[in-house]
């Protein structure tokens, strides 16, 4: 997605060999015209398939996430890394291990909101080693619901969760796949009608 490649370029930054950020737009303040603009991209790329439920995890996936939703017209739901005051029964959960931020959430979603019959579209900011998206696919095996596809901000493909996740046989749509990552240097992998073609 050419506006986001563009975005990133302009206000991204490279703080290591693994690590972008992105606060300025997508994980601390959000650019709403950009999330709008992703929402339909992600409608675009998942036509026809039937999507009932967007399902995402708290906090950074919920800009994207909702405007996935309010394009295709069905609610959003997001996962909870915390425990909520009123939300304490009929729990879903599943354990979420984090290996850049080293640390292990219980996340956790209610089965009043996903059901067996839904078409589950996941939607998350970012795709490293896929264990979020991973988390939010066996919440809905547990309750039946069936994932049709991940809708992803931005992969760094470099990582192993986008190859691990298609290989599983899931649709992994990323609006940014991220090459390589050097301090100051961001390179992209450019995709044009199926071809791969690295710059
Ligand atoms: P994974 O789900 O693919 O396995 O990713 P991982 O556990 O490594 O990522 C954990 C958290 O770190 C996630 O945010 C994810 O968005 C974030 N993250 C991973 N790599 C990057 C990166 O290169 N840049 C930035 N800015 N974030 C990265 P989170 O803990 O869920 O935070 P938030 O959603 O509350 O913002």
């Amino acid at each position: 997605m050419q506006l986001l490649k563009e975005k990133i370029l302009s206000e991204g930054q490279a703080l290591s060999k693994d690590i972008l950020k992105v606060d300025s737009f997508l994980n601390h303040q959000m650019d709403p015209v950009l999330m709008k603009e992703i929402g339909k991209e992600f409608v675009k790329r998942f036509a026809h398939k039937e999507i009932t439920k967007v399902l995402t995890i708290e906090s950074s996936g919920i800009g994207p996430g909702l405007m996935a939703a309010l394009e295709l017209d069905v609610p959003l739901i997001f996962a909870r890394k915390r425990k909520s005051l009123t939300l304490t029964e009929g729990l879903v959960t599943a354990s979420v291990h984090s290996f850049t931020k080293k640390e292990t959430n219980t996340i956790s979603v209610s089965d009043k909101y996903i059901k067996a019959r839904d078409k589950v579209l996941i939607i998350d900011d970012f795709l490293a080693v896929g264990q979020a998206a991973r988390g939010l696919a066996d919440i809905c095996k547990q309750v039946g619901a069936e994932v049709v596809g991940i809708g992803i901000v931005i992969e760094k493909a470099f990582q192993s969760g986008g190859k691990d996740l298609r290989d599983q046989g899931f649709q992994v749509e990323s609006l940014a796949r991220i090459k390589e990552l050097n301090v100051g240097q961001i390179t992209f992998i450019e995709e044009r009608e199926g071809a791969i073609v690295h710059v």
